[in-house]
């Protein structure tokens, strides 16, 4: 099936004053839409075509060379906005429970310590692109991407990700990454963050990554 833009699970406005609405519906109904039609129009026709969005990513090396670059960018593009919408909440911020807070601490030392991982790696990506918090397989890491490449091509579970393209906050924040960055972590999603996380540890003792 040709991959479909997700309605966002909030409303447009539902995330201000962090993120505002006019950037909501321009990134979510004209940005992520681009990126599902032309991932659709590469696809169309292909033996590609029913596969999920994160085993398209996984083979891009393997499909025809005039196919890479676009499926790089826009099946890219649709797997990290399908997240990002996900990580995000009206009821957002605060900090995480349970397995996922044990695993901040023993890796990073301290939430705030994770906060500055990502935000470093947004503020330093230079250009367009993504800052992540992955399992790797054996535990957490901060990285960040360039463009739209997932961490899901280097066969890392994405957990959190951070849009740090201009179409991601500019008209609200204009050349500020750094302050929307920090405004970011009062809508992140942590029960879905979690989720993620006993999902990629799941798939780790199931010896399928
Ligand atoms: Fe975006």
């Amino acid at each position: 099936m040709a991959f479909e833009v997700p309605p966002l699970p909030y409303d447009y406005d539902a995330l201000e004053p962090h993120i505002d609405e006019a950037t909501m519906r321009l990134h979510h109904d004209k940005h992520h839409q681009a990126y599902v039609d032309k991932a659709n129009a590469a696809l169309e026709g292909t033996e590609w075509a029913n596969d999920p969005v994160e085993q398209v990513l996984t083979i891009l090396d393997t499909l025809p060379e005039g196919k890479q670059t676009v499926l790089r960018n826009n099946a890219g593009g649709h797997a990290n906005h399908s997240l990002f919408w996900e990580i995000m909440s009206p009821d957002g911020g605060g900090e995480p429970e349970g397995d996922l807070a044990d695993a901040i601490s023993d890796t990073f030392g301290s939430l705030d310590e994770l906060k500055k991982a990502v935000n470093d790696g947004g503020v330093n990506r230079f250009g367009s692109g993504w800052s992540w918090l992955v399992h790797d397989g054996t535990g957490l890491a901060v990285y960040s991407t360039a463009n739209q490449d997932s961490p899901i091509m280097q066969s890392d579970e994405p957990l959190l990700g951070i849009d740090v393209w201009e179409h991601a906050y500019y008209l609200e924040y204009q050349n500020r990454r750094p302050d929307y960055l920090e405004a970011w972590w009062n809508v992140v999603n942590w029960p879905a963050v979690s989720e993620r996380y006993a999902n990629a540890i799941g798939k780790v003792e199931a010896g399928t990554t």
